[in-house]
C-alpha cells in the first residue's frame, strides 16, 4: 500500500529512514483503542450528519473485521507505515474504498488521535497499577495484623534506635503506599479528559460533539481547549510521576528486606519462589527478586526524566519529538505494575524470624532513651537526663558491658555526679528501660508502636482501604459503560 500521507512529497522515506520514524512498535498495544476511537469518532459524525448511514455502516464493518484480524494475529504492520493510524485507514480504505473509506478521518488528525489512544492505554494501566497496589497494601496489612507485639529495633543511620514492632514498620509502608494510591487516583482524573475533537491544533469547521465521543469511549470529561489537548503531556509526565514515586517507596522497603535477609540480621527470608541461587555457591540465597526492584526503580525514574526532557523544549502544537512519548510511558508503566506485583507475593510468603528480631533488640543499646525518659519522671530535665544516660553508656562501653548488666546504683552515682541532686530513681529502672516489651508497654504518643495504638492504626488504614476500592470498582464500571454504549451503538449503526 502506498503512504496515505505524501500526497505532497515525491520521494518516499528510505527504508532506514522509514524504521526510524515509524512508531509502530511502541504503537501497537493502541491497536483496538485507535479502532474504538475512530468507531466513536465516526458515530458521532454520522449523529451530526456528517456521514450517510450505509457509509457509516460500511466503515464500521470494515473497522471490526480488522480488529478481528488484529486479534486473530493475523496482522503484520511494518516500517512502511508511519504508525498504526496509517495503518488502519489505510486498511478500511483498501477494503471499501476510497470514496467511503476516506471519510473515515474527516474532521480529526493523528494529533487527537493519538492522544486519545494514549490516554485510553494510561487509564487502564492505571487502574491495573491502583488493583495491584490496593492488593499489596492489604497484604501489608494483613502481615501487619499478626506482628503487633512482634519487638523490634528501629534504625536511624543504620544505628540501633529504639523500640518498634515490625507492625509498626508495614503500617510505615502502608501508609505511605496509600499516598501513592491517593497520588495515582487524582492522576487518573486528569488522564481520563477526551482530547477527541480538537483536531490537528485549531479544531474543525465541522460541528463535532465531543461530549458524544467522550461517552462512547467512557471519558469523564472534555480537554477543551484544542491547543492543550494535542500539545499537552503533563498528563503523561504526572503519570510517570505516579510510577516513580511509588517505586521509590518499595525501592526502600526491598533495601531493608535485603539487608534483613542476610545471615547477620536474619529477620526475614524469602520464600523460595522468590528467591535465586548462585552458579558457583551452592550455600546462597539471594533475595534478588527485591534485589531487581531496587534496580527497576531506576529505570522507572529514567521513564519520567525521558519523559520531562522530551517536552520541556517542545514549542506548543504538535512535534513529531511526543511520538517518542509513548516508549517511556509504557515502559514506566509495564515496570512499575510487574514490580508491584511481584514485591506482593515475596511480601506474602516471606518467613518473619521474630526470635532473632526479639533478641536483637534485647541485646542492644536502645535502652538508653528509655532510661533518660524514665529520670524524666524522677524530675530531671530532659537535658540532664540525657548527660546523666550518656555517663551511664559510657559506664557499659568501658566496661565492655551491656545496658542490661548495670545496676540502678550506676544510674544513681551518676545523677549526683551530673546534677549535684539527690534524685529518687525507680528500683527496675535498668530492667524496665532494656526489657523490650516494658519498654513497648511504655509508648504513649500517637503513631507510636504500642500495640493498642498500632491495632487502631491498622484497622483505620483497612477502612481507608475499603473506601478506595469500592471506588476502584466504581471506576471500572464507568468504563464498562462506555464500551457498552460504544457497543450499543455499533449494533444500532451495523446495517447487516
Ligand atoms: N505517530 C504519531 C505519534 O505517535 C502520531 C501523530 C502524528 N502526527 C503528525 N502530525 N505527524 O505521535
Amino acid at each position: 500500500m502506498s503512504s496515505l500521507f505524501r500526497s505532497r512529497l515525491s520521494k518516499k522515506f528510505d527504508d532506514r529512514t522509514a524504521r526510524f520514524h515509524t512508531s509502530v512498535v511502541e504503537d501497537l498495544r493502541m491497536f483496538e483503542y485507535d479502532i474504538e476511537g475512530t468507531e466513536a469518532h465516526d458515530i458521532m459524525l454520522h449523529e451530526q450528519g456528517v456521514i450517510p448511514a450505509e457509509a457509516l455502516s460500511e466503515i464500521l464493518n470494515a473497522l471490526e473485521e480488522i480488529k478481528q484480524e488484529w486479534k486473530d494475529g493475523k496482522l503484520e504492520i511494518g516500517a512502511e507505515y508511519e504508525d498504526v493510524h496509517e495503518y488502519i485507514e489505510g486498511r478500511v480504505i483498501e477494503k471499501i474504498g476510497v470514496e467511503v473509506g476516506g471519510m473515515v478521518h474527516t474532521g480529526r488528525s493523528r494529533n487527537d488521535q493519538v492522544m486519545v489512544d494514549m490516554k485510553m492505554v494510561t487509564r487502564a494501566e492505571l487502574l491495573e497499577i491502583a488493583e495491584a497496589l490496593s492488593k499489596l497494601i492489604e497484604t501489608i496489612l494483613k502481615v501487619a495484623d499478626g506482628h503487633m507485639e512482634s519487638h523490634m529495633i528501629l534504625y536511624t543511620h543504620g544505628q540501633q534506635a529504639q523500640i518498634g514492632t515490625f507492625a509498626h514498620y508495614l503500617v510505615n509502608y502502608a501508609d505511605a503506599l496509600l499516598r501513592d494510591y491517593e497520588r495515582l487516583r487524582a492522576c487518573y482524573d486528569r488522564v481520563n479528559m477526551n482530547p477527541l475533537g480538537a483536531g490537528p491544533i485549531g479544531g474543525t469547521n465541522i460541528r463535532l460533539n465531543r461530549l458524544r465521543t467522550s461517552e462512547l469511549l467512557g471519558f469523564d470529561r472534555i480537554q477543551e481547549n484544542s491547543i492543550d489537548a494535542t500539545s499537552g503531556r503533563d498528563w503523561a509526565v504526572e503519570t510517570a510521576f505516579v510510577c516513580a514515586c511509588l517505586m521509590g517507596n518499595i525501592s526502600r522497603a526491598a533495601a531493608d528486606i535485603v539487608l534483613w535477609h542476610t545471615k547477620e540480621f536474619g529477620y526475614v527470608e524469602l520464600s523460595d519462589e522468590y528467591s535465586s541461587s548462585s552458579s558457583i555457591m551452592p550455600q546462597k540465597k539471594n533475595p534478588s527478586t527485591i534485589e531487581l526492584i531496587r534496580g527497576k526503580t531506576g529505570e522507572v525514574y529514567g521513564a519520567l526524566i525521558e519523559l520531562m526532557t522530551m517536552v520541556k523544549g517542545v514549542p506548543t502544537g504538535y512535534y513529531q519529538d511526543l511520538q517518542q512519548t509513548k516508549v517511556a510511558l509504557w515502559r514506566a508503566l509495564d515496570t512499575t505494575r510487574t514490580s508491584v506485583e511481584v514485591f506482593t507475593g515475596a511480601v506474602a510468603t516471606m518467613t518473619v524470624n521474630t526470635d532473632a528480631m526479639y533478641a536483637a533488640a534485647e541485646n542492644s543499646s536502645i535502652g538508653a532513651l528509655e532510661i533518660a525518659e524514665r529520670l524524666i519522671e524522677s524530675g530531671l530535665s530532659f537535658r540532664e537526663a540525657y548527660k546523666v544516660t550518656a555517663e551511664v553508656v559510657k559506664v557499659a562501653v568501658d566496661g565492655g558491658k551491656t545496658l542490661k548488666e548495670l545496676t540502678r546504683d550506676d544510674v544513681v552515682a551518676k545523677v549526683k555526679e551530673v546534677t549535684g541532686r539527690d534524685v529518687d530513681v525507680s528500683s527496675s529502672i535498668i530492667e524496665k528501660a532494656t526489657d523490650p516489651k516494658e519498654a513497648l508497654d511504655a509508648k504513649r504518643s500517637p503513631g507510636s508502636a504500642h500495640p493498642g495504638e498500632m491495632g487502631r492504626m491498622v484497622e483505620e488504614r483497612k477502612e481507608v482501604l475499603g473506601r478506595h476500592v469500592k471506588d476502584l470498582d466504581f471506576l471500572k464500571i464507568k468504563i464498562t459503560i462506555g464500551k457498552d454504549n460504544l457497543k450499543n451503538a455499533l449494533n444500532q449503526y451495523r446495517l447487516k
